[in-house]
């Protein structure tokens, strides 16, 4: 489908593999673009019963491609990004996560939508949106505080620190924290099973959880959508982008 972003079909599973290790797996346009239409078309597709999101190497994902933040900054909610959160949120069918190593901005963000999150005990999850200048995204202002609670969803968005698995575990962000050498094994083994229970039961499971907060999820996309995009064009994440790009060059 596209070299930053593998698909494998396998026991009904959907494995898709950020894959741009040299800049730890950042996502650029083509790659939310490439997960956009491979979700849509899991919806659809009745080979896949679950789906697998896994970096490659030893990262999850760092985010969005700052450069690419820089030169093609999301504009509406017709944008790549937006449109790969939507078709998450949408996703009928389950979605686990595989997380080793760094998971930046919506490296864990994402995971908020995901069903079923394993890390590996070296994972460091991180919202450093505040100190980009930018905003909560992904509906994490939403969904984090019910999963978490307001005092550590608070903590994480407005500190926007690094933080570890046995932390994520916590705010209920993950569901498991393995070995850094059991990690395929266990996820691939989850995402089977997953798959091999019966596929209309699942639906209707996960729409019963979902469905309630999707509607509210959406608008929360959108509310926090707009506000990113104007942070985006604001100084001082243009000063935060141009620090990141120059780190190194000093
Ligand atoms: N956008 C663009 N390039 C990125 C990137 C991003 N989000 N994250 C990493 N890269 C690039 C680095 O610029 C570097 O490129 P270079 O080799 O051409 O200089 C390469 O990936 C390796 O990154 P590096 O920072 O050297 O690796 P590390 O192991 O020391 O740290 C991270 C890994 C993920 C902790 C660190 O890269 C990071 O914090 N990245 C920024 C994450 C971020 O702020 N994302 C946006 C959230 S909205």
């Amino acid at each position: 489908m596209s070299d930053t972003l593998l698909t494998k079909r396998e026991a009904g599973v959907l494995t898709l593999t950020f894959n741009r290790p040299e800049k730890k797996n950042a996502f650029t346009h083509a790659m939310y673009e490439a997960a956009t239409a491979a979700l849509q078309q899991a919806a659809t597709d009745d080979e896949v019963r679950a789906v697998l999101l896994i970096g490659a190497g030893t990262v999850f994902t760092a985010g969005n491609d700052i450069g690419d933040f820089m030169e093609h900054p999301p504009a509406g909610e017709d944008s790549a990004v937006f449109l790969f959160l939507k078709a998450l949120v949408d996703a009928p069918k389950p979605v686990l996560a595989a997380v080793d190593g760094p998971a930046v901005g919506i490296g864990t963000t994402m995971l908020l939508h995901c069903d079923y999150v394993i890390a590996t005990e070296r994972a460091r999850f991180h919202m450093p949106f505040v100190q980009l200048g930018l905003c909560a995204e992904g509906a994490s202002s939403l969904l984090l505080p019910r999963m978490a609670g307001y005092a550590l969803a608070s903590e994480l968005l407005l500190f926007g620190e690094p933080f570890d698995a046995a932390t994520a575990l916590r705010a209920g962000i993950i569901n498991k924290v393995v070995p850094d050498a059991s990690l395929h094994e266990v996820a691939t083994e989850r995402a089977r099973t997953l798959a091999s229970r019966p596929a209309e039961a699942v639906r209707v499971t996960k729409e019963l959880i979902r469905g309630p907060l999707r509607e509210q999820t959406h608008a929360t996309l959108a509310r926090e959508g707009a506000k990113f995009i104007e942070r985006l064009g604001s100084t001082e994440a243009q000063e935060a982008f141009m620090a990141f790009m120059s780190r190194g060059r000093k």
